[in-house]
């Protein structure tokens, strides 16, 4: 089982130069760290992890960016999914080094200018989340599949978000969500064209 760990104690962080740099124990207590500077939701970031620490680990403990869901320990349920580079990856399964370099934009950073992505208004409109724990994966792979797919059947929409688990809605609110955004992403599209 994934849990908060205590990593943010050995942790320095430089925020876009808002952050004044901090340590918090990183002398004396005997754990190696390595750097990583990544780009999270357009700022970037600069961290002292261990080498074990997971990229889901350093979102949410040392950014705190706790929009990012922890589900599982076994790499299934898709909630920890933020994009990597603009691909929708488990961020439960790969490390904070292998993130060193990378743009990586969680469900924080998704809305734009204060306007919820297209993907998060049409789960809004269309009930396609109870609790709510796995809303956070399901839209950000919903936002991936929808570049990469403008315009998928359903049975696409279901085979792409079979990574991602949601134990409330049966899923049937999450599929009409998805395709009444790729709707509004087309419909965005021509008119800009
Ligand atoms: S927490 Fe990453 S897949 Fe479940
Ligand atoms: S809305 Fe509860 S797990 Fe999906």
């Amino acid at each position: 089982m994934l849990h908060r760990t205590t990593n943010n104690r050995h942790c320095s962080i430089n925020w876009a130069g808002r952050w004044s740099a901090i340590d918090l124990g990183r002398e004396g207590s005997g754990v190696s760290t390595v750097s990583v500077s990544l780009t999270v939701n357009g700022k970037k970031v600069t961290a002292d992890v261990e080498p074990r620490t997971l990229l889901v680990q350093l979102l949410r403990d040392n950014l705190h960016l706790t929009g990012t869901h922890v589900g599982c320990d076994t790499s299934q349920c898709g909630a920890c999914t933020v994009h990597v580079n603009g691909d929708s990856v488990k961020s439960c399964t790969i490390l904070a080094v292998q993130a060193d370099g990378a743009d990586v934009r969680t469900i924080e950073g998704l809305a734009q200018a204060g306007v919820l992505h297209a993907v998060q208004e049409a789960f809004r409109e269309h009930h396609g989340l109870q609790c709510g724990f796995c809303t956070p994966g399901m839209v950000m792979s919903s936002a991936d599949l929808l570049v990469k797919n403008p315009n998928p059947s359903e049975h696409e929409i279901r085979t792409w978000l079979e990574g991602n688990i949601c134990r409330c809605t049966g899923y049937h609110n999450i599929v009409k969500a998805v395709q009444h955004a790729a709707q509004t992403l087309r419909q965005s599209a021509q008119a800009a064209e």
